[in-house]
């Protein structure tokens, strides 16, 4: 058997807001084996940008154990967070791509971080982006793309750094629903590819197109099924 990607047992956590303890998530168990793809279903405040964030390494738990490639998250110092955060593709609704940089920079933006050459850099953010079918759009910013465009920049963004899984916040949900489409056929190529996905949305029937459901309500999970 091999290492699941993540490995989740009695996650919680707990907001303060003020002096208001809110328990967003009150024990979790999942686990999330290379190769899947996996959505995460629920009504808005049921726990899902939590969960996410936490499977990210983006927020530390209450308590609870959460392995992501076998190792425990609780034990790594803030350089270790880094180093595993930038194995991960991240996703999120408002695409959060720099504005002033073109399709291609805003892609090789993220190799630069971890120090691949700029010539390769140049090189793989053409393959990216060819990938998700932006080969003729690359030098464009997003300001000159439409919702779903820039969707597609920030998703070859996210498989820059060849990433152990990518982490998806509502991918679909700031675009019109024939884009949604053509990006979910994207998101299921990729994962016929071989890239691991956990998907957030509060949509039943984009949560449907995952291989795997698990279904969050009020900080537990309800089920988890096969679709
Ligand atoms: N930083 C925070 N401080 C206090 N409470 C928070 C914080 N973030 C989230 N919450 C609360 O935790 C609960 C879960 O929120 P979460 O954002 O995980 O829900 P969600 O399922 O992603 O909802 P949505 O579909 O609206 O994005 C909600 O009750 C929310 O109000
Ligand atoms: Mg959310």
């Amino acid at each position: 058997m091999t290492t699941p990607v993540v490995e989740i047992s009695d996650l919680k956590k707990t907001y303060m807001l003020g002096k208001v303890p809110v328990e967003a998530l009150r024990g979790v168990n999942l686990k999330v084996e290379r190769g899947e793809f996996i959505s995460i279903l629920g009504p808005s405040g049921s726990g899902k940008s939590t969960l996410l964030n936490l499977i990210g390494a983006l927020d530390k738990p209450t308590s609870g154990k959460l392995l992501i490639d076998g190792v425990d998250v609780s034990t790594l110092n803030d350089n270790q967070l880094t180093e595993i955060r930038q194995k991960i593709g991240f996703v999120f609704q408002f695409f959060n791509l720099i504005p002033r940089f073109s399709a291609k920079q805003n892609v090789e933006l993220s190799m630069a971080i971890v120090g691949v050459p700029k010539i390769e850099r140049a090189k793989r953010a053409e393959q990216l982006l060819e990938t998700v079918g932006l080969k003729e759009r690359m030098n464009h910013k997003p300001a000159e793309l439409s919702g779903g465009q820039q969707q597609r920049v920030a998703i070859a963004r996210a498989l820059a750094n060849n990433p152990r899984f990518l982490l998806m916040d509502e991918p679909t949900g700031n675009i019109d629903s024939k884009t949604a489409r053509e990006i979910i056929g994207l998101i299921k190529k990729l994962n016929d590819d071989g890239v691991t996905i956990i998907m957030v949305t509060h949509d039943q029937h984009l949560a449907r197109e995952a291989k795997r459901t698990v279904q969050v309500f009020d900080g537990v999970i309800l089920a988890d099924v096969v679709n």
